[in-house]
């Protein structure tokens, strides 16, 4: 098993990527719910500093990850797979890359337009060129408490898919992303 994906099986790197993304996701949705019931004071902060930070190693995962995925082989479709489930698998893998990525977006402008870079860890704060402005920065509140709801429905249907697959039809398709095809 090579850095590289293959035609059949995805590659060191993409397993790793898409693994940790995975993790990241996770505690970016449960940190993210924990803190919205707290009240204002410095345990809802500090909550806040962990969540932006994963949000910016998500961010930089997620930009290798999209490059990575244009320079190398994606694995096919198993043979034998229905061309609607096919589709929903494509749809699926497309929308998760693209609400994941308008989840950072509007987190970015969330605090942009409070004033605010994206704290990272307490290393440095990446600055996020936009002005100060309250009336945007409520607006991209309100996205980033609604889009985060696409974000874990998609990841709901590809958990079960992914399930699916292995279970009841018995194909590589979650081995090929854990640990390698028979
Ligand atoms: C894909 C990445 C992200 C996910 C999945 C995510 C998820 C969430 C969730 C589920 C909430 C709670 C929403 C609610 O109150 O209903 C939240 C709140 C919050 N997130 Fe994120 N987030 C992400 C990225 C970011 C980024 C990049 C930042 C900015 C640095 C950020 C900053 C915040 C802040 C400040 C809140 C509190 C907002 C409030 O309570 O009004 N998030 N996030
Ligand atoms: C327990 C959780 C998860 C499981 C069991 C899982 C399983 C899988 C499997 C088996 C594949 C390979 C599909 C194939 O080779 O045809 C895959 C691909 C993929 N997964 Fe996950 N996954 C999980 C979480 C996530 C999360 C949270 C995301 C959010 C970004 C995600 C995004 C993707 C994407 C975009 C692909 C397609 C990769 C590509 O070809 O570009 N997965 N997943």
């Amino acid at each position: 098993m090579g850095l590289k994906n293959t035609i059949t099986e995805h590659g060191t790197l993409a397993k790793a990527l898409h693994w940790l993304v995975a993790i990241g996701l996770f505690a970016l949705i449960y940190l993210g719910l924990q803190q919205a019931e707290m009240e204002r004071g410095d345990a809802r902060s500090s909550i806040r500093f962990i969540h932006a930070s994963i949000a910016a190693i998500v961010l930089l995962l997620m930009t290798v990850r999209i490059v990575w995925r244009f320079m190398n082989d994606v694995p096919a479709h198993p043979e034998g797979m229905p061309a609607w489930q096919r589709t929903i698998s494509t749809l699926v893998h497309w929308g998760l890359y693209i609400t994941v990525f308008v989840q950072l977006t509007a987190g970015a402008m969330m605090n942009g337009t409070g004033g605010r870079g994206i704290p990272v860890f307490g290393l440095f704060t990446i600055a996020v060129p936009v002005a100060k402005n309250s009336d945007a920065h409520e607006w991209w509140e309100e996205v980033h408490e609604v889009a985060w709801w696409p974000v874990a429905i998609l990841i709901v249907v590809h958990i079960l898919g992914a399930l699916y697959n292995h279970f009841i039809v018995k194909n590589d398709v979650l081995r090929r992303m854990t640990v390698g095809v028979k």
